[in-house]
């Protein structure tokens, strides 16, 4: 999984389990709350599993949830997982010297890696969160780690406004924050991921003269929470569909919305602000639009077919997408880019004069 060495010593000598005291694990639709006490504890930090520290920005629910049994919660705050964070590492690019600021500190597991490998003096963090940003701190300094920590909206860069070689945001953002390209020197990298309803991922931008970016987003893929500013709304729940209005269909639904599946990224640009839902139990998703359209796919024992409702066919937008992204040659995420500067933020397909462009957020 890892093809650099330096960052295969890191990930080997870091310890994970000093980084995560607690966290929560799933229990059915709910988190239960696990610590060192707990047998599991220590195989689930060795996990390659995503493990979740914080819900709903709630700093006493893991008490709750010890005390009380599971709760529920959306999470705030994890220690990603660590195949995900060994490609954004690998994906930055660092060289011996550079100067790295990591915007969502979490746990400090990442940032410690990154100390590893740069060393402390070469690294800035910062959390929004007060008491993340703190116990962070406090286990870096235990394991010997003294990166320059701060607290602060990190969408505005690090708050003493000094200039960086790399950039790794590790959570994802819905538009790429102008103040990460003015705290950034000229040839050096910004990676993030893109926080969007379909189409998200990794992306790596080099920085420009002035406040300009431009980069692909990268064939290995990534998901994180988003930054909080940058969350969205819930949607709404769809309407019950008609069963006469069921007709056949040949896109599927995972086309359009597993990331595993070369249309996705495209159909996210030609389906602007088209979210999937869940519906049902078994994990089926439906297609749903804040102006109130959506459409609903289901399994034949001949192949698939479609309903919609709302003021526009959804479905019939993402058919005729499919058949633009055929005769473009089925272009995968990879041969995507973006362009940032103070006036536009937008992607394009294989070079950044293509007629092919979409806007960004
Ligand atoms: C997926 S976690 C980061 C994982 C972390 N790098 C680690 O190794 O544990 C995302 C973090 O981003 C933080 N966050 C959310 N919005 C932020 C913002 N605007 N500025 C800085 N941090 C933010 C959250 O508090 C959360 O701790």
């Amino acid at each position: 999984m890892l093809h650099d060495e330096a960052w295969t010593e890191a990930f080997a000598t870091v310890p994970r389990h000093a980084f995560l005291p607690r966290f929560f694990v799933p229990a059915g639709t709910r988190w239960a709350a696990v610590d060192r006490s707990d047998p599991e504890w220590l195989d689930r930090v060795y996990s390659r599993d995503v493990l979740v520290t914080q819900l709903d920005d709630d700093p006493d629910l893991w008490d709750r949830a010890r005390a009380d049994g599971p709760v529920a919660g959306v999470p705030t705050s994890s220690s990603s997982m660590p195949a995900i964070m060994a490609i954004m590492l690998e994906e930055l690019l660092v060289r011996d010297g550079d100067r790295v600021l990591e915007i969502g500190t979490g746990t400090g597991y990442n940032a410690a890696l990154l100390c590893h490998r740069c060393g402390s003096g070469q690294v800035s963090t910062v959390d929004i969160d007060p008491a993340i940003a703190a116990a962070a701190q406090e286990r870096l300094t235990s394991c010997g780690y003294a990166p320059e920590c701060a607290t602060g909206d990190g969408a505005l860069g690090f708050p003493a406004g000094v200039l960086f070689d790399r950039i790794l945001c590790t959570a994802s953002v819905s538009r790429i924050p102008l103040a990460w390209l003015e705290q950034t020197l000229p040839g050096g990298h910004i990676v993030t991921t893109l926080n969007r309803p379909l189409g998200g991922g990794l992306v790596r931008l080099t920085v420009g003269e002035g406040t300009t970016a431009e980069g692909r987003i990268l064939a290995r893929d990534g998901r994180f929470m988003p930054l909080r500013a940058h969350r969205l709304p819930p949607p709404a729940e769809l309407p019950p569909a008609d069963e006469n209005q069921w007709r056949p269909t040949e896109l599927s639904m995972t086309d359009v919305l597993k990331p595993n599946r070369h249309f996705e990224f495209f159909a996210s640009l030609e389906l602007p602000g088209v979210r999937p839902v869940h519906v049902g139990v078994d994990g089926a998703f439906a297609l749903s639009h804040p102006d109130g359209s959506w459409a609903r796919t289901r399994r034949t024992e001949s192949g698939f077919e479609v309903v919609q409702g709302g003021p526009r066919a959804l479905w019939e937008l993402a058919e005729d997408a499919h058949r633009r992204w055929e005769a473009l040659g089925r272009p995968g995420r990879s041969r995507f880019g973006l362009t940032v500067n103070s006036e536009e933020q937008t992607f394009w397909l294989d070079d950044p004069q293509s007629e092919n462009r979409w806007p960004y957020g």
